[in-house]
C-alpha cells in the first residue's frame, strides 16, 4: 500500500475536508486539515472489494444472517488481542458514540454522574450531557510529558451519585496505552464504588512497537459482571463511514439486561458496515501492519520537528495518530495560538479546550496523512511561531 500518495479528498463529503472551512476558517485550497480522527489513506483493498461486490448484487436489501461478521470479530480479538469470545457476546451498533450512548442511556438514570477522566474524546461529554446526566471529571496528571490517572484525588471528589465510568483505552487525546495495573486499578475502583464500567477500545489496534493494550475483561477478569467492552474496525482501517461498531459484554445477565433495552431502541447493523467490517477483518492485517509502520515514521518526523520549535512538545504517542501538543511554553493564551496555528500557519488541528478545561493551551494534530503533508505542517508551524526562536 502505498501511504506516500496524496489522495484527493475534496468535495467527497469528507467531514475532514468539506468542514473545514466552515468549522475553522482554514481553506482546503491551501489549509492543511489535521483534525477530526480519520485518516487520509485508502483502506485495504478487502474493503474496497467487498464494496464493489455488493454493488454487483443490484439489489440492496435487508442483511442476514450475520454469522460470518461475528467470525470475523472473534477471531480478530482472537489473533490481535489474546481475547476469546463468544459470537452472542457481541451486539451491533451504529458506532461507538452510539454503543456508548446506548450503555448510558441502558444504565444510568438522569442526573446520574458518569466518571471520565479528562482531558478525553469530547464526545463523552457531549453525549453524558445530552443523555442528562452528569460528567464527572478527573483530571489526568501529566508526569514528566506522560498522563497518569489519580484514583485518590477521583475517590475524594466523589458526590454519591456516580453509577458508571466511561474509560478511554487507549487514552484519546493523549494516545497513552494503559498497563494492565491501570486497568485493573480502575476495575477495581469501579467495584469499590459500584460503577458500571464501559470501556471505548476504538484505539485498540493502532499500537506502536513497545506497547501492549490489554483488553479490559483481560486486565480485570473478576470484573467481568460489570464490564463492557466497546470495539469497531473503523479507526483501525480509515473507515469511520461505515458506521459500525460493536458492544462486547461476556456477563450474561449484564449483555441480557443492555439487548432488551437496545430491542427498545429498534436497532440494527447497516449491511454496507458490516460488510466492511467483515471485509477488513479478514483481508486487512497486512495493510494494517504497514499502516502502523508508516504512522510510526510519521510520529517520530513529527515529534522531532515540534519539539526543536520552543515552547511547543508533543506527548509521545504510545498509540493512535492523535499528537497532542502542549503549547504552554509559548506564553501565549489559546486564542493567540490559535490563530498563529489557523491563520499563519494556516492548519487546522484540534482545539484542545474541546477535550476539557485541562487542555485549554494543548492542540491536537492529526498525523495520519502522508509524510510529505506532514513535513509540510512542521515547517509551516515553525514558521508561525518563529519569532520564539
Ligand atoms: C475514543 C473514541 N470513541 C469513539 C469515537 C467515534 O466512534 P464512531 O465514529 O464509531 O462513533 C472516536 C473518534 O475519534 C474516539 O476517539
Amino acid at each position: 500500500m502505498d501511504f506516500d500518495r496524496v489522495i484527493n479528498r475534496l468535495n467527497t463529503h469528507s467531514m475532514k475536508w468539506d468542514m473545514m472551512e466552515s468549522l475553522f476558517g482554514v481553506s482546503p485550497v491551501d489549509g492543511i486539515p489535521m483534525w477530526v480522527a480519520d485518516m487520509d489513506f485508502a483502506p485495504p483493498k478487502s474493503v474496497a472489494d467487498s464494496l464493489k461486490g455488493l454493488l454487483k448484487n443490484e439489489v440492496y436489501g435487508y442483511y442476514g444472517p450475520d454469522t460470518s461478521y461475528k467470525n470475523a470479530i472473534v477471531s480478530w480479538m482472537e489473533r490481535r488481542h489474546n481475547w476469546t469470545i463468544e459470537p452472542d457476546w457481541i451486539s451491533t451498533t451504529h458506532g461507538i458514540v452510539n454503543a456508548f450512548g446506548l450503555c448510558i442511556a441502558a444504565f444510568t438514570e438522569k442526573n446520574d454522574g458518569v466518571i471520565i477522566f479528562t482531558p478525553v474524546y469530547h464526545v463523552f461529554e457531549l453525549v453524558i450531557s445530552g443523555a442528562e446526566r452528569r460528567a464527572h471529571s478527573s483530571d489526568l496528571v501529566n508526569v514528566n510529558g506522560r498522563y497518569e490517572m489519580d484514583l485518590d484525588a477521583l475517590e475524594a471528589s466523589l458526590t454519591g451519585d456516580e453509577t458508571m465510568m466511561l474509560f478511554c483505552s487507549p487514552h484519546n487525546p493523549s494516545g497513552r496505552v494503559w498497563t494492565k495495573e491501570e486497568l485493573k486499578a480502575v476495575a477495581e475502583f469501579c467495584e469499590k464504588h459500584d460503577l458500571l464500567l464501559v470501556s471505548d477500545e476504538i484505539h485498540h489496534d493502532l499500537v506502536f512497537d513497545g506497547h501492549k493494550h490489554t483488553i479490559m475483561s483481560l486486565a480485570a477478569p473478576e470484573q467481568i459482571a460489570r464490564t463492557i467492552v466497546l470495539t469497531s474496525a473503523s479507526k483501525t482501517f480509515n473507515i469511520a463511514g461505515s458506521h459500525t461498531g460493536n458492544v462486547i459484554i461476556q456477563d450474561k445477565k449484564l449483555h441480557t439486561a443492555y439487548e432488551k433495552f437496545a430491542k427498545g431502541t429498534g436497532i440494527s447493523g447497516s449491511a454496507v458496515g458490516m460488510t466492511m467490517l467483515e471485509a477488513a477483518y479478514n483481508g486487512g492485517e497486512e495493510w494494517l501492519e504497514e499502516c502502523i509502520e508508516y504512522l510510526d515514521g510519521n510520529r517520530k518526523v513529527f515529534d522531532e520537528a515540534i519539539n526543536k520549535i520552543p515552547g511547543l512538545a508533543s506527548m509521545k504517542l504510545d498509540s493512535t495518530y492523535l499528537s497532542w501538543v502542549d503549547f504552554s511554553g509559548t506564553g501565549m493564551t489559546k486564542d493567540e495560538i490559535l490563530s498563529r496555528i489557523q491563520k499563519v500557519a494556516k492548519i487546522a488541528p484540534s482545539p484542545g479546550l474541546q477535550f476539557g478545561e485541562s487542555g485549554r493551551l494543548f492542540m491536537r494534530f492529526n498525523i495520519a496523512c502522508s509524510r510529505s503533508v506532514v513535513i509540510d505542517a512542521t515547517q509551516r508551524l515553525k514558521d508561525a511561531f518563529s519569532d520564539l526562536q
